[in-house]
């Protein structure tokens, strides 16, 4: 965990409006005043991210989380008091206090209120809500470890060490719109979830007769350099690869044992993912976990790794 001076200068940095790599539980941002246009121009600019790609917001309190939104529906009541702070997003209506840069012209916000002390606290510390996409090249894997994100910036980005993130994959991002409940990122907040505590159906966006999924949510996200396929178990491409398995391994070549439960195994993924892409090899392939609704938001990304 990062030193009281560590925290101090991020904090500093935040401030002055200039970026800093931090922890979260899902995975690691590249944060910056959201109130700040100027800052979160910088964002943009670092990831090489296009301008349509909205970010998400992150709050240490819900008394914060109220001050960017037009709007607090029951259901926004409902989800912030079950799975904040935690991996849900949810989409509501801005206030004008957010800049369009943050929103991409849209009149929505995502705002989240992650779990991770570290992020909690630099967020308490500046007082500011910080604009967050994973920290990141557009395109590229997202990073799980304070090392991703040196991979990824190298010297130029301050990072604060928060450790290897515990839920390992992006947040579950929700509509709340017209009194309809859409998941438009899947996430290790599951549908059903959310159904069971709101007792009613939650609509999955891109479905048939759902509205358009996730402005950004560009089909080439999440992806590794090396060729990723999805196979059933041991059914493997011609070359050498790395064999990413939840049952048997293969007989010869690289071996990655990833774990038959869905949680450690997300945790896991992107971590095993940038090990096998720095092995240059042929292919990654990849087992096709269970078709079960608890394996959803890992089949997304594994589709998305192989697009
Ligand atoms: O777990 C996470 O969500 C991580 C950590 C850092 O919090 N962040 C993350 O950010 O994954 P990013 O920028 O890589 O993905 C943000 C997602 C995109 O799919 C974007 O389209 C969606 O959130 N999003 C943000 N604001 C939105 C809005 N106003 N309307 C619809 N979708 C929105
Ligand atoms: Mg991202």
């Amino acid at each position: 965990m990062p030193s009281e001076e560590e925290l101090d200068r991020a904090a500093a940095i935040l401030r002055s409006g200039h970026l800093v790599a931090i922890p979260t539980e899902t995975v690691y941002g590249l944060a910056a005043n959201a109130l700040d246009r100027e800052a979160v121009r910088r964002i943009f600019k670092w990831k090489g991210r296009p301008l349509s790609s909205p970010l998400i917001v992150h709050v240490a309190s819900l008394e914060m989380a109220r001050s960017l939104a037009r709007e607090w529906p029951p259901e926004a009541g409902i989800l912030a008091g079950a799975f904040w702070p935690g991996p849900l997003t949810l989409v509501l209506p801005k206030q004008p206090i957010v800049p369009d840069e943050v929103t991409a012209g849209l009149d929505t916000v995502g705002i989240r209120m992650p779990s991770h002390p570290v992020a909690l606290e630099l967020i308490r510390r500046t007082g500011l809500p910080l604009a967050a996409p994973s920290a990141n090249q557009f395109t590229q894997l997202s990073p799980t470890t304070a090392a991703h994100v040196r991979q990824a910036f190298g010297d130029s980005v301050v990072v604060v060490d928060g450790g290897a993130c515990e839920v390992g994959i992006e947040s579950t991002v929700v509509a709340l719109r017209n009194g309809e409940v859409t998941v438009l990122r899947p996430g290790m907040i599951a549908v059903e979830a959310m159904e069971a505590l709101l007792g009613r159906t939650v609509h999955i966006a891109g479905s048939v007769e759902g509205p358009h999924p996730s402005p950004g949510m560009h089909h080439r996200h999440y992806s590794p350099r090396t060729r990723v396929v999805l196979v059933a178990a041991n059914q493997l491409p011609e070359g050498a690869g790395a064999y990413l398995h939840i049952s048997e391994p293969q007989r010869s070549g690289h071996n990655m044992a990833m774990p038959s439960d869905p949680a450690a195994y997300a945790q896991r993924l992107y971590q095993v993912l940038h090990a096998a892409d720095a092995l240059a090899l042929d292919w990654i392939a990849i087992e096709l976990p269970p078709q079960t609704p608890e394996w959803a938001a890992i089949h997304d990304r594994l589709r998305r790794a192989a697009n």
